[in-house]
């Protein structure tokens, strides 16, 4: 039986360093647990395919390690979604004539509504993600909470603005109680191009 073996996925590289309100320590650290996850996204893919080889496939074990590697796939890609939609030359208001903020301003009111909302989903309790999705059957923009990787991603809909609040995101830099902070810092570094390439589907690849 011929099997689909796939091309591993490459670690992909993010000129960051010199971001204002998140150090180098905590990018360095940052960018080799991604690199965690892209090395145990590929693992799996291989387990998997070695497993199907030897008839395994079908099994409980086989089924365990596909439910593994959501986990560790949406890791993998989060974490681009989240250092592509940064720069050292961010943090510019967003317009409201622009793309991004007249879709903002459709489904918020204004750019700071959105703001205050997405502040405040990625300042809950907990570690995971705060999200900007765009519903691309109503062209609406939500916000959304994330646990760990995987509970609360919305099928379908196009990620835009993604912001990384597990713990290791900004504890070299800030207390714990301190997450508004961090938040603010994300904001300051907030890629406007990039997330604006999202939605309008200009983006060379959607979720870098
Ligand atoms: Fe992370």
């Amino acid at each position: 039986m011929a099997l689909l073996t796939q091309n591993p996925y490459k670690q992909r590289s993010f000129d960051l360093y010199g971001l204002k309100g998140i150090s180098d320590q905590t990018l360095e650290v940052h960018f080799g647990l991604y690199a965690g996850y892209v090395k145990n996204t590929n693992l799996l893919n291989e387990q998997l395919v070695e497993m199907s080889q030897s008839g395994k496939a079908g099994t409980p074990s086989y089924a365990e390690l596909t439910r593994r590697l959501g986990f560790e796939y949406n890791g993998m890609v989060l974490h681009e979604w989240y250092f592509g939609n940064m720069t050292t030359d961010g943090g510019a208001d967003i317009s409201g004539s622009s793309p991004l903020g007249r879709a903002l301003g459709e489904s918020f009111g204004d750019p700071e509504t959105w703001k205050k909302d997405f502040t405040a989903i990625g300042g809950m309790r907990g570690v995971g993600w705060a999200v900007t999705y765009l519903d691309p059957a109503s062209g609406r923009l939500s916000n959304h909470w994330i646990t760990l990787h995987e509970d609360g991603n919305i099928a379908g809909f196009k990620p835009i603005i993604v912001m990384d609040v597990w713990e290791h995101a900004f504890l070299l830099d800030y207390k714990p109680a301190d997450r508004p902070k961090y938040i603010e810092s994300f904001l300051a570094n907030l890629d406007l191009t990039a997330a604006e390439a999202r939605l309008t589907g200009s983006a060379e690849r959607p979720i870098g």
